[in-house]
């Protein structure tokens, strides 16, 4: 069992995950949990320090969670951040009551002043910006404490009992607008918690390859791969851990962008496992023939890439353990913890239905994407594979739109691979969350050398976005797209218009279908 491990209750905050990711980054392991979290399970954890999150409920409504107060007796410090800060002191004896507006109501970027005696603040500045969002505040402090915040409009924007370790922040020290907020986890971490800083990803590694090998036993593993990060590093765990015991199945539809198939295949060439990739190519074509509603499209090749892989899993009989790709966001749900989810939007949805296994294995399900990524670099995947981008499962099958040919993907391979090609000859990669042609299904005029042509028009799409729920259109460069462009047109035939889609989200979609 893992000796350091902070505990994080949640209580319903929109920041939860933020703050476990930020205890991670602190090489300190966490987990977070739902807030009624019993007493006793709480101690079998053995936190060696607890966060209570924030909260959209105020302490004194009738239906607002709280703690088991058990927790305030173990002697484990305790964090609480706005909503957890005032849980701490209304649970403590203090008092919390609605701030009237334009007194100690607070939203946003705000000047805030520190008592850096308090370990919390220790070698931070004693005024910095943090970021607020309380319409709550402590009227009374807990006997114990000492004010050590404070902002012009509020009086008790910090707490601390440095002898029982309880501190308490109405801001947010987890997000980036909140200056020193990293260094303020950090310090709890390492100040109060007496945290080392043992959670690396190596470490990580050998004990999730140790768990992988104990459960599996000698048992038979089947992974379908997908070519995403997800898969990919599950794939490649499971491959260290039980070599041949594993295969995986990839189910490459024709729909894949340029020598992404070939890429895939040999970033697992190292290991020695069964790895089956089916060339459906053909089969899939035939299905989308003159198919032309994208919804439809999205059907077909969804089921058809079921059929595929049960006709793959058939071949090897009952399987022990079917793998799946889930991460540690599609664990959590606010408020309620570890509830088990499995991925809804999985590119390889409703396969256990069809496939004969016994039990499924997530050996990702603790971890967040940024985790999983450097995770496959531990394992030794390829960089082009642990940095991809996110990829719809039916491919470039949306991407061409309308009716789906050969002779289209084709061409839209040819396209993006140079788009692509560009946005990292320029070093753009980072600055954008997903970028791709799409094949419009115009064509028009134009002239090449002394002839007229009539040829497809390329539309270029690249967005910026945090959850992909609303996105930016990309501000590329001029002289970027100018180059794309120029390649386009003279290296791909077929194309004599580019477009750059200058549309968000909404009202567009990040796809064209
Ligand atoms: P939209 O077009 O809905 O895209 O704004 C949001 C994100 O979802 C991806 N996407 C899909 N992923 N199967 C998938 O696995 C799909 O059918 C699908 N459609 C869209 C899209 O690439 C973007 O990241």
């Amino acid at each position: 069992m893992r000796e350091e491990k902070i505990l994080v209750l949640d209580f319903g905050g929109q920041y939860n995950q933020l703050i476990a990711r930020r205890v991670r980054e602190c090489n300190v392991y966490c987990e977070v949990k739902p807030f009624d979290m019993p007493l006793e399970e709480i101690k079998a954890y053995d936190p060696m320090g607890i966060i209570f999150t924030g909260g959209p409920n105020s302490v004194y409504d009738e239906k607002a969670p709280h703690v088991d107060t058990g927790v305030f007796r173990l002697g484990v410090p305790i964090l609480g951040i706005c909503y957890g800060c005032q849980l701490l002191a209304h649970e403590l004896g203090g008092k919390v009551t609605a701030a009237q507006a334009d007194s100690a109501r607070e939203y946003g970027k705000t000047e805030t002043f520190f008592d850096t005696g308090c370990r919390l603040f220790k070698g931070l500045p004693e005024q910095s910006v943090t970021w607020m969002s309380h319409g709550d505040y402590m009227a009374k402090v807990p006997e114990g404490f000492s004010l050590v915040a404070h902002s012009a409009a509020c009086p008790t924007v910090g707490i601390c009992d440095e002898q029982r370790r309880f501190y308490g922040v109405q801001f947010h020290p987890e997000v980036n607008h909140t200056e020193f907020g990293q260094n303020m986890i950090r310090n709890f971490l390492y100040e109060v918690c007496g945290a080392t800083g043992s959670w690396t990803m190596s470490d990580y590694k050998q004990e999730a390859i140790q768990a992988a090998r104990d459960k599996v036993g000698d048992g038979k593993v089947l992974l379908g791969l997908s070519g995403g990060v997800d898969s990919s590093v599950a794939a490649a765990l499971l491959a260290e851990a039980v070599g041949n015991q594993l295969t995986c199945v990839f189910v490459d539809h024709g729909l894949m962008r340029k020598n992404e198939g070939d890429e895939v295949e040999q970033a697992f060439a190292k290991w020695d496992i069964n790895f089956v990739r089916v060339n459906a190519e053909e089969r899939f074509l035939q299905k989308l023939s003159g198919v032309t509603d994208p919804e439809r499209k999205r059907k077909i090749i969804g089921e058809e890439f079921i059929r595929v892989f049960e006709e793959e899993a058939k071949k090897l009989g009952t399987v022990d353990f079917l793998v799946q790709g889930t991460i540690y966001p599609d664990v959590i749900e606010s408020g309620k913890g570890d509830a088990a989810v499995i991925k809804s939007h999985h590119n390889v949805g409703g396969l256990p239905d069809y496939v004969d296994f016994k039990e499924i294995i997530e050996p990702l399900r603790m971890l967040f994407k940024d985790e999983v990524r450097a995770l496959g670099r531990e394992l030794g995947l390829p960089e082009y594979l642990v940095m991809r981008q996110p990829f719809p499962g039916p491919g470039l099958g949306i991407r061409v739109i309308g009716e789906i040919t050969k002779e289209k993907l084709d061409i839209l391979r040819e396209a993006d691979f140079i788009f692509r090609d560009e946005i990292a000859r320029a070093g753009l990669e980072h600055t954008m969350n997903q970028y791709f042609a799409a094949l419009t299904n115009m064509r028009s005029v134009g002239v090449m050398g002394d002839g007229r042509t009539y040829d497809y028009a390329v539309a270029l799409r690249s967005v910026t976005t945090s959850d992909f729920m609303t996105a930016d259109w990309t501000r590329i460069p001029y002289e970027v797209l100018d180059k794309v462009s120029n390649r386009i047109v003279n290296e791909v035939k077929g194309v004599n218009r580019v477009l750059y889609d200058i549309t968000s989200k909404p009202p567009a979609t990040v796809e064209f279908e």
